[in-house]
């Protein structure tokens, strides 16, 4: 049987954003900047470089903006085109004519579920979710890690979940895996997936960063997953099912990823992408030696 090809992905965007208010207030969290360019357009874009060719947005409240943001603004675009803006233009453009689509999940029951809202989008095809609060790379022109799972895929023809380790005392943040002896090439089996362990019960230190490729028969089993870690639908307990049925590989990240789900890593990642930006890098990058100076108190003023 032909592998089918990985086409489609989808977002879940309809947390309420509540670690950043009041800026989210109105807003949606996938709106907030990193410099000039909305998080979720990071996403987006590792998505299309993938071979991705079409979206589903899970959104909820207050995500009209997002809508607005990958739809075309007549007078925007005139406007710059009379003006002459050219460049400008140019990055107006890029945030047009990708085939998104949205799904409104009313009741925010976990991540599991704002999943289970795809089902009908994603029918029988192996699929993408892509979180939004994890940036991969977002410097460096290296395979996206989207790619890299697509490839496993292609060999495997199994699910693959992206993973990183961790610091140990974090790992009750994330999903953990229990690895399955070696990695071949940064490609694990797994023996369990758990959701928020307790550092003394967490089986290694290796954290699920919000990659996820899964094969359709994880609906059947969202269906009927009962609420687990935080009383929430756990996309992780349905990804530990189904790699009791069939096999569900980890594909250890190697690249840099930023976390900008929490106000430091949001603006560390900030700091990070602004350093490689054109129009800021230089001032930004003395900006922070001399801030450095006058912290370590060596400033002459
Ligand atoms: C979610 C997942 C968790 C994963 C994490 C990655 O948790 O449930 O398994 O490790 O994303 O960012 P959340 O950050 O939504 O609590």
């Amino acid at each position: 049987m032909p592998t089918k090809k990985v086409k489609k992905a989808v977002i879940p965007a309809a947390g309420l954003g509540t670690r950043f208010l009041p800026a989210t207030k109105a807003l949606a969290k996938e709106m907030l900047p990193i410099v000039d360019k909305p998080t979720i357009q990071f996403i987006v874009e590792e998505a299309l470089k993938s071979g991705i060719e079409d979206i589903l947005v899970v959104t909820g409240k207050s995500k009209r903006s997002i809508e607005d943001h990958f739809d075309s603004n007549f007078e925007l675009e005139y406007n710059l085109k009379v003006k002459k803006k050219n460049d400008l233009l140019k990055l107006v453009d890029e945030t047009t004519g990708i085939n998104l689509h949205f799904i409104r999940q009313s009741h925010p029951r976990g991540l599991g579920d704002a999943v289970l809202q795809a089902k009908a989008f994603v029918g029988n095809e192996p699929f993408m979710v892509m979180l939004g609060d994890d940036l991969m790379d977002i410097n460096d022109n290296s395979i996206p890690l989207t790619q890299q799972l697509i490839n496993d895929y292609e060999k495997t023809h199994a699910s693959t979940i992206a993973v990183m380790p961790v610091p140990h005392e974090e790992v009750s943040a994330y999903g953990v895996i229990a690895p399955q002896g070696e990695g071949i090439d940064g490609l694990y089996s797994v023996e369990t997936f758990v959701e928020k362990p307790s550092p003394d019960q967490a089986p290694s230190d290796l954290a699920i960063i919000g990659r996820y490729l899964l094969t359709p028969e994880i609906f059947g089993i969202l269906e009927n997953q009962a609420p687990g870690a935080g009383d929430e639908i756990q996309l992780t307990d349905a990804i530990d099912t189904l790699n009791k049925t069939q096999r569900v590989f980890a594909r250890e990240f190697s690249g840099q990823r930023f976390d900008v789900g929490d106000k430091f890593g949001y603006m560390k990642t900030s700091i990070e992408y602004g350093l490689n930006h054109p129009q800021v890098k230089d001032d930004l990058k003395q900006y922070i030696i001399d801030l450095g100076k006058k912290l370590s108190g060596t400033s002459d003023n």
